[in-house]
C-alpha cells in the first residue's frame, strides 16, 4: 500500500498534535503493510500558512526522528493545496507538488464548488502539473449529482477518494457516493486521510470491503498500482474497466439519467 493522503506531520496542522502521536501512527501503518507514505499537511492562506519552506523543514526534521526510531516506511513530501486565486501568485502552487513530481494534490470549498474552479485546475494542467482532487465524495455538488465527477475527469483531474468515506465514516450520502464513483470508475486513488484522531488506520479495511464488493484489482489499482505511477512517471489511466457492481440497486431514475447522458 501507498498512502497518498495524509495529516501526519506533526504539529502543523489539524493533524497530528505530537511527534509520539505521528511515530505510533507510522508503526501503525507499518504494521498494516504500507510501505510508502505521502505526508499532505494543509496549505490554506489565512487558516494553514504553511508555506513551503515551512514543510520542508518539518519534513526533513521529522524524517531524521523516523530513520532514527527505525520505521521502515518511505516518506514523500506532500502537500493538501486549497485552490483559490492566491496561491497561483508568484507559482506559489507549483512548490506545493509531491516530491519531485508534477502531481498535486488539491482540494476546494466542500459547501460549495467556485465557479472558478476548472479555470484554477485548466492553469495547473496548462502549466504540465497533474492535479489530483482531494475526496469527491465530500462535496455537495458531487453529492447531488456524481456526474459532476466525470467533468474533473474530462479536465485531466485525478480524483482521490477517503476510505473512511466508503466506510461511512463521514455520513450515509457521502459512503453512498464514494460507492457510486468507484463503481463507475470515477475514482484513481483510495487514501486515508488520517488526521490522527485516534489510533484506528481505516485503509486496510476500506479495501478489504472493495474486495468484497467489488474485486482485488480495483483495490490494488486504487492503493498500489496507481499511487506507485505519482513516482514512476508512467502514465495514469483517466479511465479504467470499472466493475459497476452496484449498477442494478441504483434507481429507476439514476438509470434513466445514465442512459440519457450516454446517448
Ligand atoms: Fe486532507
Amino acid at each position: 500500500m501507498i498512502d497518498i493522503h495524509t495529516h501526519i506531520l506533526p504539529n502543523i496542522d489539524d493533524g497530528s498534535k505530537s511527534l509520539q502521536i505521528s511515530l505510533d501512527t507510522l508503526s501503525l501503518m507499518v504494521e498494516k503493510g504500507v510501505k510508502e507514505v505521502v505526508l499532505t499537511p494543509h496549505y490554506l492562506s489565512g487558516a494553514y500558512d504553511n508555506s513551503p519552506q515551512i514543510i520542508n523543514s518539518a519534513f526533513i526534521e521529522f524524517e531524521k526522528e523516523v530513520k532514527r526510531k527505525k520505521i521502515d516506511i518511505i516518506l514523500h513530501k506532500g502537500t493538501e493545496v486549497f485552490l483559490n486565486n492566491y496561491v497561483f501568485h508568484d507559482d506559489l502552487i507549483y512548490k506545493f507538488a509531491i516530491d519531485k513530481t508534477k502531481f498535486i494534490l488539491v482540494e476546494t470549498n466542500m459547501q460549495e464548488i467556485p465557479d472558478n474552479i476548472f479555470t484554477h485546475l485548466y492553469n495547473i494542467a496548462k502549466n504540465d502539473y497533474q492535479p489530483i482532487l482531494a475526496h469527491p465524495e465530500r462535496y455537495q455538488d458531487i453529492i447531488r449529482n456524481p456526474n459532476l465527477a466525470l467533468d474533473f475527469i474530462h479536465r485531466n483531474v485525478l480524483l482521490q477518494i477517503n476510505a473512511g468515506s466508503l466506510l461511512g465514516m463521514y455520513g450515509k450520502r457521502i459512503k453512498e457516493t464514494a460507492w457510486e464513483l468507484l463503481n463507475r470508475g470515477y475514482a484513481h486513488f483510495l487514501a486515508s486521510d488520517n488526521h490522527c484522531q485516534n489510533m484506528e488506520y481505516v485503509l486496510p479495511i476500506a479495501i478489504e470491503v472493495i474486495k468484497e464488493n467489488i474485486d482485488s484489482y480495483t483495490s490494488k489499482l486504487l492503493t498500489e498500482i496507481n499511487p506507485a505511477k505519482i513516482f514512476s512517471g508512467e502514465k495514469i489511466e483517466f479511465f479504467y474497466l470499472s466493475a459497476d457492481s452496484n449498477y442494478k440497486k441504483r434507481s429507476f431514475f439514476a438509470k434513466i439519467n445514465d442512459y440519457f447522458r450516454k446517448k
